[in-house]
């Protein structure tokens, strides 16, 4: 971790509420890094895939973790290894449930708890995920908790994915988010759930750049800028 001083905003939240759209916006406008904690958890699963390591293997998946490299490209994401195909994988269907599967193993958690607090630097970091307020950064200056209604959710996803899948359905994307939301909030650690000093946003019929400024108006009230 940097030794400097850094500020970190955190924003977790449900699948489909809009975390990476708003987060991305929000580090773009303050200058910060981002963090996208479910890349790393993805990046787990896609090498569990590609390596052939059983997804219940807690100890291999833990080195997998463990071992992975986490470096930033000079505009402050996370950098995805490989080529254009191999980096797109990433956001597949199929890697999204391993890596919530992945993600319910205490010894995984761990090791990417440790790579994620090393990813805070001056002069700020925006977190989105699932568990940045609560525990990854539970000393976050800001915190947010975005949601969504789940209708809503699952027909930004269902149109997201339609581009590069004629074959998906609403009804299948909705069942998947769903399933998605229940594994991620009723694991034993870490759940799914909003700080008790997170301030709630909702975009249930909003866009992205409405919950921006109105994220971007409470930091101005707090002092921030
Ligand atoms: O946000 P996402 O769809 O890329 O996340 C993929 C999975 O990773 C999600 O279903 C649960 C897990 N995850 C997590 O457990 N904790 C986080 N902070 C981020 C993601």
């Amino acid at each position: 971790m940097s030794n400097s001083t850094f500020s970190v905003i955190t924003l977790d939240g449900p699948a489909g509420a809009g975390k990476g759209t708003v987060a991305s916006l929000v580090a773009n406008k303050l200058g910060w890094r981002l963090l996208d904690s479910g890349i790393l958890y993805r990046l787990t699963a896609l090498a569990a895939m590609r390596q052939g390591v059983p997804l219940d293997d807690e100890a291999s998946l833990a080195d997998l973790a463990e071992h992975m490299p986490v470096d930033f490209t000079p505009s402050g994401r996370v950098m995805i290894p490989g080529t254009d195909e191999e980096q797109s994988q990433i956001r597949a269907e199929q890697v999204g449930k391993n890596a919530a599967l992945v993600a319910k193993l205490p010894q995984v958690r761990q090791a990417l708890l440790l790579k994620q607090r090393g990813c805070a630097a001056a002069p700020g970091l925006v977190a989105e995920g699932r568990d940045m307020g609560t525990v990854v950064f539970p000393g976050a200056r800001f915190k947010f908790f975005l949601t969504a209604n789940v209708e809503e959710r699952a027909q930004r996803r269902y149109l997201q994915l339609r581009n590069s899948d004629a074959a998906v359905s609403l009804g299948r994307v909705l069942a998947d988010l769903v399933e998605r939301d229940e594994q991620d909030s009723s694991r034993s650690l870490a759940p799914l759930r909003q700080a008790s000093d997170a301030v709630l946003l909702d975009s249930t019929g909003r866009s992205a750049d409405q919950v921006v400024e109105q994220l971007m108006g409470f930091l101005r009230d707090q002092g921030l800028e």
